[in-house]
């Protein structure tokens, strides 16, 4: 995801302009490759969900990526398991980029889906990912500032960089965490990520804001809802993306 420097005003997460945020312009930046980074996420969110999922009975599940964007990968890492997965988000244009993808994709999302096959749960979906991808997801306007109608609560969920780069405000920070973790049923596996210390960023002309926060709060916020989390710090400081120190990536059970 990208950074940049700036000093432009201080934004909470109703300021900015979410809707006019440019997919192609942040897919460009972020995902046109498969960085080292990201590559360590999936694979370690690839064997934490492999290794719960391979001996349940009770499958397919319900998943949840929040704040999903311009990033098809997290939706990925649950498709092995799930007969649904809701695609959330606040923004229209990006909501309109993940169903374009879902209808006509880009050849770069290729090169993620490759790296998740390394894993037989992956490998073995016919045809790829494209046509289960159909199948199962379904874009939804939402906002995680608020609470999670409870009734509609899922086995499984994503956040990627959406809780510390939505507002200034540590507060929906802490939000956004609570609200994505409510969402889950008890047990169910999450993967979580986060820039620490992210400074907010540049998308195209726009600038979005973040939360400065550090891996004892990201950590700490988690485990208000769970103690069966496992961080992880992901490649080195200021590496590639300038603006953040280095990415924190939780791993747990809700
Ligand atoms: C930095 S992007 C992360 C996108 C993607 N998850 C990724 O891994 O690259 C933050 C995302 O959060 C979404 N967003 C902003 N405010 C939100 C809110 N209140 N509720 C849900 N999503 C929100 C934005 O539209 C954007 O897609």
């Amino acid at each position: 995801m990208p950074f940049g420097s700036s000093d432009e005003q201080a934004q909470l997460n109703g300021d900015a302009q979410w809707d006019d945020f440019d997919p192609a312009r942040y897919v460009e930046k972020n995902y046109s490759e498969v960085l080292s980074v990201d590559e360590e996420i999936m694979s370690i969110v690839r064997a934490h969900f492999s290794d719960h999922f391979r001996e349940r009975s009770d499958l397919p599940v319900h998943g949840i990526d929040v704040g999903a964007g311009a990033n098809l990968y997290p939706a990925f890492l649950m498709l092995p398991w799930c007969d649904r997965i809701t695609l959330l988000d606040r923004s229209k244009s990006n909501r309109a980029y993940l169903r374009g993808q879902i209808d006509e994709h880009d050849g770069s999302w290729e090169k993620f889906w490759q790296k998740l096959c390394q894993d037989d749960a992956y490998a073995a979906i016919p045809d790829g990912p494209w046509p289960r991808l159909r199948e199962v997801a379904q874009v939804k306007e939402g906002d995680i500032l608020r609470p999670v109608d409870l009734p509609d609560r899922w086995q499984t969920g994503t956040m990627f960089f959406v809780a510390e780069s939505i507002s200034t405000d540590t507060e929906d920070f802490h939000r956004a965490v609570q609200h994505f973790l409510e969402a889950l049923t008890p047990g169910a596996p999450f993967a979580a990520a986060f820039m620490e210390h992210s400074a907010g960023y540049q998308v195209g002309d726009l600038w979005f804001p973040a939360s400065n926060v550090s891996r004892t709060e990201i950590e700490a916020s988690i485990r208000r809802f769970t103690d069966s989390v496992q961080i992880h710090e992901i490649g080195e400081q200021g590496e590639v993306r300038t603006g953040y120190d280095y990415i924190i990536l939780g791993c747990g059970f809700r």
